[in-house]
C-alpha cells in the first residue's frame, strides 16, 4: 500500500495534540529541517545526528517509514560549505552524502539525495548554484555515493514547480532519463506541490510520464493555499496518486496550520486546534 507522511519538527514532538496526530494519522515521516547539512555537519566533519534520530526513532517506534531529506541542496549549506567551492566543495559534498547515509544505513526508506538543483521558469536548466559550479555531474555523483553508503534506500531527486507538464520538470524528466540510460542509480522521483489556488490539468499525465521512465514518483512537501479550491486540489493530488500504480506516498508537509511554514495561508490538513 501507499504511505501516508507528515513532515515533523524535532522541537514539536512534546506537544500530544501534534503526537497524537502523528501518530494516529500517519505512517511516514519526513524532517522538515533537522537532517539537512546545516543541521547535520555544523562544522566540517563534525557530524550531530541528535535531532535527526529523533525524527527516525518516532518513525521507527511507530512502524512508520522515514523519507530522509535532503542530502544536497543549494540552500541550508552550514556556513562552511558555503565558502567552498571546486573540487573542495565537490570533496565535502560527497563526504557529506557517505556519512549521512552510513548513519541512517538501512533505516531509511526513501533518501532525497538531491533537491532543487533545476532552475525555474523556461530555460529547463540548472540552478546555478556553488554545487552545481563543481561540474555538471555533480548530481550523479552524489546518487553513485549514496548507494555504495545505503543500497536499500530508494534514491529520489526532489524539487518544486514540477507539478505539471512544464519547461522545469521536462528537465529533469530528461535527466532521470538519462540517468537510466547510463545505469545512474535513480529510484524515485519527488514531486514537492506547495500549491497555491489551482493545480495544472496536466498534474497526472505528469507523474505517470516519470512513472514510465521506471521510477517510482512520491508527493513530497504537500501543502495548498486556503481559498476556494483548497479540498478539491487535495482530492485532485490524492486522486493522481492513486491512478498512478508506481506513486508511492503522499507526505504534507506540516500537520496543523500552525506547524506550516507558509505563515497564513493555512496549508495543512488539520486547523491550529488540531481539528480535521
Ligand atoms: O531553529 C532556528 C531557531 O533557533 C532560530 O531562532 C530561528 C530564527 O531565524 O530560526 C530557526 O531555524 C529556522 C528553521 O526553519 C526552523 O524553524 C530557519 O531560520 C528557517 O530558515 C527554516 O525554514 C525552513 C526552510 O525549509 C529553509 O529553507 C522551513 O522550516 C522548512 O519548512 C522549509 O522546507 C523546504 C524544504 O526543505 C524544501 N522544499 C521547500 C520547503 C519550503 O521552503
Amino acid at each position: 500500500g501507499r504511505y501516508f507522511g507528515a513532515a515533523i519538527a524535532a522541537g514539536r514532538l512534546g506537544d500530544a495534540t501534534y503526537t497524537r496526530i502523528l501518530t494516529t494519522e500517519f505512517n511516514a515521516v519526513t524532517p522538515e529541517n533537522e537532517m539537512k547539512w546545516d543541521a547535520t555537519e555544523p562544522s566540517q566533519g563534525r557530524f550531530t545526528y541528535t535531532n535527526g534520530d529523533r525524527i527516525l526513532n518516532q518513525g521507527l517506534s511507530n512502524g512508520s517509514k522515514v523519507r530522509g531529506h535532503a542530502l544536497l541542496w543549494h540552500a541550508q549549506q552550514p556556513g562552511w560549505a558555503q565558502a567552498l567551492s571546486g573540487t573542495a566543495l565537490r570533496n565535502a559534498a560527497l563526504n557529506h552524502v557517505t556519512q549521512v547515509a552510513t548513519h541512517y544505513k538501512g533505516k531509511i526508506y526513501a533518501w532525497d539525495v538531491v533537491n532543487e538543483a533545476f532552475a525555474d521558469g523556461g530555460s529547463g536548466a540548472r540552478r546555478d548554484s556553488n554545487l552545481q559550479r563543481t561540474g555538471n555531474d555533480w548530481i550523479e555523483a552524489a546518487f553513485r555515493a549514496a548507494r555504495a553508503a545505503d543500497p536499500g534506500a530508494k534514491l529520489c531527486y526532489n524539487d518544486y514547480n514540477t507539478d505539471g507538464i512544464n519547461a522545469k520538470s521536462t528537465g529533469i524528466y530528461n535527466m532521470v532519463r538519462d540517468f537510466k540510460s547510463r545505469g545512474v542509480p535513480i529510484d524515485c522521483v519527488g514531486f514537492q506541490s506547495h500549491l497555491g489556488t489551482g493545480i495544472d490539468s496536466s498534474y497526472q499525465a505528469n507523474l505517470q510520464r516519470f512513472a514510465d521512465l521506471g521510477v517510482d514518483v512520491q508527493i513530497t512537501e504537500l501543502d495548498v493555499e486556503q481559498g476556494g479550491n483548497q479540498a478539491t486540489i487535495y482530492s485532485t493530488v490524492t486522486k493522481a496518486c492513486l491512478a498512478v500504480s508506481r506513486c508511492t506516498g503522499i507526505t504534507v508537509w506540516g500537520i496543523r496550520d500552525s506547524d506550516s511554514w507558509r505563515t497564513g495561508a493555512n496549508p495543512l490538513l488539520f486547523d491550529n486546534s488540531g481539528n480535521k
